[in-house]
């Protein structure tokens, strides 16, 4: 595997490869982004993985400086995940001066995370753009645990016309459920023992939904109060079209029920889609 750090670099080693496939990543990786490279490398000959911490999708009160930096251990996995090319920008690369083009972005970025991290979206989608227009793969991997930054990417890439198949990968999780992420290294012994009650919560809603009931809001209201009262502080909890990210209808067939919730000073996020086959 090879770690390019530079742009110049990169597009010399990208040139002439015909099939690239792209994983976006901030670093910090797990069998879950690992999942996601071998997924890109169903798709292409080229396999390029980006670990950088992306201060734009940042909020001022957010852990961008804690955010856990492991490069050396992260070439290691992706050198093992049998990835060709580890593109290791620093910010002067991708930033050399603050970044005033932003991508604008549709009102559903303000929504469910977004209304709880104001212009995070903005900033993943201005990071993904310009790592879009440095690598032009043909593939890009994304995860479906940010379904809502899944989703957004999908709507760049359709509402800009760039010629990139997004796919999404299904959530890795833990053996209780839990969705693998960076910041579970965060939790205590305690708050991981309790943290996969978020995933059980979103499970006992789609079996209701499954059972046939339809009063999402009643779901929500009593998933928030379940939370709650084992000492969470709950973002959200929603149930919504899985195609369009809309607040879901009754007669809906395809849905996404979506949680976001601190346990102490971690924010953990989840979600399940549901298909109603019936
Ligand atoms: O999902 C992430 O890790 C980040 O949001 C991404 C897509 C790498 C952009 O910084």
């Amino acid at each position: 595997m090879e770690v390019v750090s530079t742009i110049d670099a990169l597009r010399a080693r990208l040139e002439g490869e015909r099939k690239i496939a792209f994983v976006p990543t901030m670093g910090n990786l797990h069998e879950g982004h690992l999942a996601l490279m071998k997924l890109a490398r169903q798709h292409a000959s080229c396999v390029v993985a980006s670990i950088f911490v992306n201060r734009l999708q940042f909020g001022p009160t957010e852990d961008f400086a804690q955010y856990p930096r492991t490069l050396e251990e992260d070439c290691a996995k992706l050198k093992s995940g049998k990835v060709d090319i580890a593109f290791t920008p620093d910010e002067n690369v991708l930033y050399p001066v603050p970044q005033r083009v932003m991508v604008d972005l549709p009102p559903v970025a303000n929504e469910l995370c977004g209304k709880f991290r104001p212009g995070h979206f903005r900033g993943v989608a201005t990071v993904v753009l310009k790592l879009f227009n440095i690598v032009q793969p043909q593939t890009a991997v994304f995860g479906k645990k940010d379904y809502q930054q899944l989703f957004i990417i999908r709507e760049i890439v359709r509402e800009l016309n760039l010629p990139i198949e997004i796919i999404g990968a299904e959530t890795e999780r833990d053996a209780d459920g839990l969705a693998l992420s960076s910041r579970n290294g965060y939790l205590s012994a305690a708050e991981r023992l309790e943290a996969t009650r978020l995933y059980q919560t979103l499970v006992y809603i789609k079996e209701r939904i499954e059972s046939g009931e339809r009063d999402f809001g009643g779901l929500q209201e009593r998933a928030e109060k379940t939370l709650d009262s084992h000492g969470w502080r709950v973002d959200y909890v929603a149930v919504r079209k899985s195609f369009t990210l809309e607040p879901a209808q009754p007669a809906d067939k395809g849905l996404v029920v979506l949680g976001a919730a601190w346990l102490g000073k971690i924010r953990l996020i989840d979600n399940l889609e549901v298909f109603i086959t019936e």
